[in-house]
């Protein structure tokens, strides 16, 4: 049974004890498979039990096997954060559990998520007036939109560099459509020169911030040649969107504003926890022809007027996602969003000039963002080594790329509460476990 004044209680103070205690505890999980799953019951109970055990099993046996994403040494893929105010609007989410699958069914919900992606629209500094809705992950963002380019253009074939992510391979696989990929400049960004004929392409991908180095392709240049061949754009910013809060970033947001399509995941880089993947489009017409699908028992007398999200992407029944951007946007403001990349963008500098001046160690790519591509000096094998040894400890968390057949270690700032303290150390520990090889 649970009382939802006093488990709820106890609830939110675990919540906070949390996050005040997360700094203390190993960063990646240090189990085995299987092990966490060997604790827990076969079966489940018959006869209903109080919440407190819940909480009590949470700590004793599940805590073991959680890799903390809340800790401030996370420095692995996308470090992310999910802040307070979105921490406490999942709750209040959870508790209205509006189920936008129509308008008549979620009002707010659909409204409020058509203001927020308008608002986060503001803060990046894209155009007005395209058409913006939240999917769960950026895999399911660049699905519909690949969706929609096929619908558009009655095209097969989508065309992204050997940089992107593979979302995007795993898209065109589950459309049936087939890829090419275009090979990258010396700094990982996809060469346009190398496009071919696109008059056959349904898509073309360009990424602002890839996933291995955060490289930035260029988009106007990817833009001209769609136009030319009529096929569709689709901007994957996935991680760097949410730096375009900071004019001095804006730069990598050149010719964006001519994309069909744009992903940005909020639960990446902009203080939202997962999930929250924002999808704007400036043709939503061929979203809603690529996925409406309005059976008679969804049939509504003020369907004609009113939006109904689920007929722009796969889901049918949609959480209520933007309370928690919501609440973040107003937590936090303009200000807020700005200094979190900014510290981040900081921090990682930083880190990269210590990198730059330490012989034996060598920088692997640019940095335009928050994330350092580094590695020791020699062979591959020393780096894969040192990698676990590094994360074996608790300490921090980084994680691994291969560039040029290279292996080379990443480390990503992204977490609200990394400090220049968390960052040296880490590279405390870097330098530690290197002379321990
Ligand atoms: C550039 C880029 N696109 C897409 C994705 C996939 O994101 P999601 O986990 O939301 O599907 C990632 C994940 O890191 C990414 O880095």
């Amino acid at each position: 049974m649970t009382d939802l004044r006093a488990d709820g209680a106890a609830a939110l103070e675990w919540a906070a004890r949390y996050l005040e205690r997360v700094s203390g505890l190993p960063v990646l999980a240090q189990v085995k498979p299987g092990e966490i799953r060997a604790r827990l019951p076969a079966a489940p109970p018959e006869e209903p039990e109080p919440f407190e055990d819940v909480l009590r099993d949470l700590d004793e046996l599940l805590m073991p096997g959680i890799t903390h994403w809340q800790h401030p040494r996370y420095f692995a893929y996308f470090a992310a954060t999910s802040s307070e105010p979105a921490i406490l609007a999942e709750l209040l989410a959870a508790t209205l559990n509006s189920v936008a699958i129509l308008w008549r069914t979620a009002p707010a919900s659909t409204e409020l998520e058509a203001l927020v992606l308008e608002w986060v629209a503001q803060l990046l500094g894209l155009p007005g007036g395209w058409h913006g809705h939240i999917e769960d992950s950026a895999s399911t963002s660049t699905l519909a939109a690949l969706t929609a380019a096929r619908e558009s253009t009655g095209r097969e074939f989508v065309v992204c560099s050997e940089q992107a992510h593979s979302s995007v391979d795993k898209a065109a696989r589950m459309l049936g459509m087939s890829l090419r990929k275009v090979s990258c400049d010396g700094e990982f960004r996809m060469r346009p020169d190398e496009l071919g004929d696109l008059t056959d392409a349904a898509a073309v991908v360009a990424t602002v911030g890839t996933t291995a180095t955060t490289s930035v392709d260029p988009v106007p240049a990817i833009a001209d040649a769609c136009e030319t061949a009529g096929a569709w754009l689709h901007v994957d910013a996935a991680y760097a969107g949410s730096a375009m809060v900071c004019p001095e970033h804006r730069w990598a947001f050149q010719g964006v504003d001519r994309a069909d399509s744009l992903v940005v995941n909020a639960h990446k880089w902009m203080l939202t926890p997962n999930d929250c993947s924002l999808l704007w489009s400036r043709r939503p017409e061929d979203l809603r022809r690529a996925f409406s699908l309005v059976p008679e028992v969804l049939r509504t007398p003020e369907a004609e007027d009113a939006l109904s999200l689920s007929e722009y992407g796969p889901a049918l029944g949609r959480r209520f996602r933007s309370l928690k951007l919501w609440a973040v946007l107003r937590c936090h403001g303009r200000a807020g969003l700005q200094d979190h990349v900014r510290r981040g963008v900081e921090l990682a500098a930083m880190f990269e000039g210590w990198v730059a001046e330490a012989p034996g160690w060598e920088l692997c790519a640019p940095r335009p963002f928050s994330v350092v591509c580094f590695r020791m000096r020699g062979e591959d094998e020393r780096n894969r080594r040192l990698l676990k040894r590094v994360n074996a400890c608790g300490e921090i968390f980084i994680s691994h790329t291969v560039l040029n057949g290279r292996y080379v270690l990443r480390l990503a700032v992204g977490q609200m509460r990394t400090t220049e303290e968390d960052v040296r150390a880490a590279w405390e520990v870097l330098k530690r476990e290197a002379l321990e090889l």
